[in-house]
């Protein structure tokens, strides 16, 4: 990853944290995007601080076009090239369907899907151009199998892996791979706020025995983000403990 350039979205804190953490410390320049702006420049400052890498944090909330446009506009001036974008920003606002929300349903397939497709469709046009670039998204395996209680979740995530299997088929040609993962049960701030009874059923569906931590994704967005996955494009990689086989 050395002299790599890399955009996280979402990465001030949790498992996009850890990937910006990961590829920085592989020789990555990393670019944080977040609604959280002083959280992501201080990740950023100590991101750059440990790994002797250039890191900046920006803010950047994914469902805004002009913003990304901007944003990109800015990255491509100050790094030259990008070659990875990491897809990461995501959100839950659970309830069962009946109870759930017209709104609530919106605002999670705004930042999960669309915030997605909004992102990469601006940095995708500049990996066209360089013919190279890597778009690592991360999903979730409630998006394969589904959830009582996350209707607008597991829709959203369904949905970015057929998003990323699409830019992998309309990309390949300009050299651009594109590749999801799909987290099982992470220990973050995101999954902190489920009681210990659905944190314990949960655990019984894991075979591993242990939930995952931030860093387990983290290697497998590494390896899709770099050159040694560079045959691999259109694939979904669970980091699941064996949850879902
Ligand atoms: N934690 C898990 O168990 C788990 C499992 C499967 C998938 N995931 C996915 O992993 C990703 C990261 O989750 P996490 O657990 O680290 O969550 P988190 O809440 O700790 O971090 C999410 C980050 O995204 C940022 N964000 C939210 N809305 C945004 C927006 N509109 N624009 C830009 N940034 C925004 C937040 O400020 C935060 O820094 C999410 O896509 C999530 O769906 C998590």
């Amino acid at each position: 990853m050395k002299g790599k350039n890399a955009i996280v979205t979402g990465g001030a804190r949790g498992i996009g944290e850890a990937i910006a953490r990961k590829l920085a410390g592989n020789g990555a320049n990393v670019i944080i995007w977040d609604v959280m702006e002083d959280a992501a420049k201080e990740t950023a400052a100590k991101i750059a601080a440990e790994f002797g890498v250039k890191a900046t944090g920006a803010s950047v909330n994914v469902t805004d076009s002009a913003a990304i446009d901007a944003a990109v506009a800015a990255v491509k001036d100050e790094f030259g090239t990008i070659d990875v974008l990491v897809n990461n920003a995501g959100v839950t606002r659970d309830n069962l369907m009946m109870r759930m929300k017209e709104e609530d349903f919106d605002f999670v397939l705004n930042i999960n899907l669309k915030g997605v497709f909004l992102c990469s469709k601006a940095v995708a046009k500049i990996m066209a151009k360089q013919r190279g670039g890597s778009i690592v998204n991360i999903a979730s395996v409630i998006g394969i199998m589904g959830n009582a209680g996350q209707a607008n979740y597991a829709a959203s995530k369904g949905g970015v892996i057929a998003l990323s299997k699409t830019i992998a088929k309309e990309y390949s040609g300009r050299g651009v791979r594109c590749n999801a993962v799909a987290p099982g049960y992470i220990q973050t701030a995101m999954t902190d706020k489920l009681s210990d009874e659905v944190k314990d059923k949960m655990l019984a569906f894991i075979p591993l025995g242990s939930l995952g931590q931030p860093e387990d994704v983290a290697k497998a967005v590494n390896f899709l983000a770099s050159d040694e996955s560079s045959y691999i494009t259109g694939e979904v990689i669970k980091v699941d403990g064996g949850m879902v086989m």
